[in-house]
């Protein structure tokens, strides 16, 4: 009940016509309960899925997601069928059943992908069952319903995709051309992002808005920097200059020591992790950006963006991504506003 008045009060999902749908005999319920209601309503969603070049830490920040837990949802909303990780069987039998939900449930299941596809050496990189990847991506997206990019490696190519490349990685978005694909991109997928876009699909029949990279809107609306509890540090000009100075000890903001929060989007400051108990830049460190394309070739982790600081709100606040960066010279600019 909790994450689905969560779930409400950032996503809507009350409002839209599907949940309202629900809404004359249960009139009287609370938007929680009406979002509940309609999930409970479902029945479970068939999903696969794939497993190609990513550190596999998508899939275990979900697995420690408490609302709702993956457990949860395996058990009681979705039926992963198949999942290289975390199914027990392996070779053939793990074939036979992802082949099994693509005949027996096309155009029902979706399929969600975590880590980049390769398209270099003929499909040589990241073959599994002496298959490319990227081949594997094809089939499975061709009967699938709806396609989540779960992760930075999945949405945008991520750090197989960083210089020099040597797998020619892409995003899915760029082996699937078409196609429904929303992209939940962070480094890891923040789990409550990637549930409650799940949650959304199952309640509607439909995936979420998304903002010119496919991402959600709901998530991915707001800058780091928009809710940042560092944030009043950044306008009154009150900045940390080392890790360990005066400044750091005070939650000074951390712009200076290479925070990325004022040019990337995604709700950590709002959702935060560890079950909402904070987030990186709570925590003491600088964004690193990983939610945008391209974010390992940026310049330095720890590097100063050369974004103007007189006017900060005026310069990055509901802005579009990239608004208020300003590059410095080199290869970072050509991943500004563009996709990984
Ligand atoms: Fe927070 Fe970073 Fe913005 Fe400073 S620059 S307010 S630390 S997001
Ligand atoms: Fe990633 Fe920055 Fe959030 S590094 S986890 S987008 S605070």
């Amino acid at each position: 009940m909790k994450f689905c008045g969560a779930l409400s009060g950032m996503m809507g999902l009350e409002f839209l016509p599907p949940v309202r749908a629900l809404a004359g005999p249960a009139a009287s319920l609370r938007p929680a309960e009406l979002v509940a209601e309609a999930l409970a309503s479902k029945p479970l969603l068939p999903i696969i899925w794939l497993h190609l070049q990513g550190c596999g830490g998508c899939t275990e920040a979900l697995s420690r997601s408490k609302s709702p837990g993956l457990a949860d949802l395996v058990l009681d909303k979705i039926a992963l069928n198949y999942h290289e990780t975390l199914m027990a069987a392996a070779g053939s039998r793990a074939a036979e059943a992802m082949r099994a939900v693509m005949e027996n449930e096309k155009g029902k299941y979706v399929l969600i992908v975590e880590g980049s596809p390769s398209s270099g050496a003929g499909g040589a990189f990241c073959a599994i069952g002496g298959r490319s990847g990227a081949d594997i991506l094809r089939e499975a997206a061709s009967g699938a319903a709806a396609i989540i990019a779960a992760g930075s490696c999945a949405a945008f190519g991520g750090l197989p995709k960083a210089d020099p490349n040597p797998t020619a990685a892409l995003g899915v978005g760029g082996i699937l051309l078409d196609g429904p694909v929303v992209n939940i991109s962070g480094c890891p997928a923040i789990p409550e992002v990637t549930a409650g876009t799940i949650v959304h699909y199952l309640v509607t029949g439909e995936l979420p808005k998304t903002d010119g990279l496919k991402r959600p809107l709901a998530f991915y609306g707001h800058a780091v920097h928009d809710h940042c509890p560092r944030r009043p540090f950044y306008d009154a000009g009150k900045f940390a200059m080392a890790f360990d100075d005066a400044g750091a000890r005070a939650g000074h903001c951390l712009y200076k020591l290479g925070c990325k929060g004022p040019t990337t989007y995604n709700a950590c400051s709002l959702v935060k992790w560890g079950e909402g108990l904070s987030s990186p830049v709570q925590s003491g460190h600088p964004c690193l950006g990983c939610s945008e394309p391209g974010f390992w070739d940026w310049e330095g982790f720890y590097r100063c963006q050369s974004a103007p600081l007189e006017g900060p709100a005026a310069a990055v606040s509901g802005g579009a991504p990239g608004a208020g960066f300003v590059p410095e010279a080199g290869p970072a600019s050509e991943f500004l506003g563009g996709r990984g």
